[in-house]
């Protein structure tokens, strides 16, 4: 016999122990009624637990499942974007394929190099064919086309030109936007043209007072201005290694407090940020120095700081006015950046003041081209002046307000995270919607044949800034 059978209470044993029961007195059987009682009682809450034990063995079973549902599904989204991916650079192979093919087959091998096929078109001044437009967009001009193209990695060495519209959203106003620009702003200075303000001759020979009195109000003050989303989303690239160099026009040194890497970035015209300089000689002044004798002004309430190097000229901080040179890096990396660059965004800029002007012009004709801008600007492609000729084959036109479009396109890319953007549609998105229809008008058919000349003739040989007449 083993010792759970003789443990366990046999059902005649227990008719025994019952009928012992009733043969004790009455008060003994108050007693034994009562342990029987509790003893149901236990038996009822075991019961009760092992419910509870099973019903939680259950929950903990479902949970598991869900959790390996989840996990699959994460798995099974991470392979779909892989395998779309490889959808994307294998349709790109069998396309460059055909396009070789077809090439060949139409005899046009003389007329055209065969090799750029393969290796990719880098500019020069010969007409592209209809095919090697195909493959710069597939047909597609649109922020969602850019995207996918993007995410499927196609464009590693991006350049972003950058100008005042980024900041606006900040509250520091761009120049040439009518009502609420800088330049509409300066008609109090009694100015012969409002960028006199920023003229090296107006300010070393004429009068220097209205450079020093708007330089005040300009200093950039970090805890007043905050980089925008258009500033956060270059970082971003930077931080994914998709940025070959920002050029900004900017000199409120936005880029850098938003992260941006010294070597990624070039500003082309300098920064309030930087030590200063005579306007005159180029002696130098220290930033802290001359930035306190701005914002304070002498004992007279004016707050011009003369050179002591040459007694003549005025201190300036290191902003790049019009008559000066940019700076080195400009000139060292511009035509390299341009021609190695597989994207190009162009945003917030009127694109009027050369050299800058012309960065756009330089990036190769196979090389897609973005703008994020209120306006039309420089030679981006225009339907109105293509006047049912050329077709638009790389150039993506989103007009409208900067931090709005570039939400919409971090959501296409998906970059929200890493932007801040939530998931849900917000007001200005919505806008962004609306301006897209408007936009979508414009982005999709022809290409624009204009003003190369206009950008050739502001382009200084000697690199001096100049600003470009309307
Ligand atoms: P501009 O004022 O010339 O052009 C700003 C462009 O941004 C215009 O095309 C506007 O329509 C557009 N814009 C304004 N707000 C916008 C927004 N919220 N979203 C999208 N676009 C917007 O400024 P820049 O082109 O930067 O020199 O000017 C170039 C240079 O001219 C500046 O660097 C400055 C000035 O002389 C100095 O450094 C002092």
């Amino acid at each position: 016999m083993n010792s759970s059978l003789v443990d366990a209470p046999s059902p005649k044993a227990s008719v025994e122990v019952q009928d012992k029961k009733q043969d004790k007195p009455k008060s003994g059987q108050d007693k034994v009624d009562n342990t029987f009682s509790s003893s149901d009682s236990s038996a009822e809450t075991s019961r009760k637990l092992a419910e509870t034990i099973a019903g939680l063995r259950i929950t903990s079973e479902k949970i598991a499942k869900t959790q390996s549902n989840v996990q699959d599904a994460i798995s099974a989204s991470q392979s779909l974007e892989k395998k779309w991916q490889k959808f994307q650079s294998d349709f790109d192979k069998i396309l460059n394929n055909a396009i070789g093919q077809i090439a060949k087959g139409l005899g046009v091998n003389s007329a055209v190099d065969e090799a750029k096929f393969g290796a990719g078109y880098k500019g020069g001044g010969e007409e592209m064919t209809t095919l090697e437009k195909f493959k710069v967009l597939g047909n597609d001009c649109s922020m969602k086309s850019l995207a996918r193209r993007l995410r499927g990695n196609k464009y590693k060495n991006i350049v972003i030109l950058m100008g005042a519209g980024c900041s606006v959203s900040a509250g520091i106003p761009d120049f040439r936007t009518k009502g609420t620009g800088l330049y509409s702003q300066v008609k109090k200075y009694n100015l012969p043209y409002a960028e006199a303000i920023f003229d090296l001759h107006y300010f070393n020979e004429v009068d220097k007072t209205p450079f020093h009195k708007i330089a005040k109000e300009m200093y950039p003050d970090p805890e007043k201005f905050k980089p925008t989303l258009a500033h956060k989303f270059i970082k971003v690239l930077q931080d994914k290694g998709l940025l070959l160099r920002c050029y900004t026009q900017n000199i409120d040194g936005l880029e850098r407090l938003s992260g941006v890497e010294e070597d990624k970035l070039v500003e082309a015209h300098g920064s309030f940020l930087g030590d200063g300089l005579c306007g005159y000689c180029n002696a130098p002044c220290d930033k802290d120095v001359l930035k306190d004798v701005l914002m304070k002004g002498d004992e007279n309430g004016y707050c011009g700081l003369k050179c002591t190097e040459c007694d003549k000229g005025y201190m300036k901080p290191p902003i790049v006015f019009f008559g000066e040179n940019l700076p080195k890096r400009f000139s060292e990396n511009h035509k390299a950046d341009m021609e190695g660059c597989d994207l190009c965004i162009v945003m917030g800029t009127s694109l009027k003041v050369a050299p800058f002007s012309n960065l756009a012009s330089l990036v190769p004709k196979d090389v897609p081209r973005m703008l994020v801008n209120k306006e039309l600007v420089g030679d981006f492609w225009d339907e109105k002046e293509s006047e049912g000729g050329d077709t638009n084959y790389r150039d993506v036109v989103e007009l409208g307000d900067c931090d709005d479009t570039i939400e919409a396109f971090s959501k296409l890319l998906g970059f929200q995270n890493e932007l801040g953007v939530g998931g849900k549609e917000s007001s200005t998105t919505k806008t962004t919607k609306e301006k897209n229809l408007k936009s979508e008008k414009v982005s999709g058919k022809k290409m624009k044949v204009k003003s190369v000349a206009k950008a050739l003739l502001a382009r200084k040989p000697n690199g001096r800034r100049v600003s470009i007449a309307n």
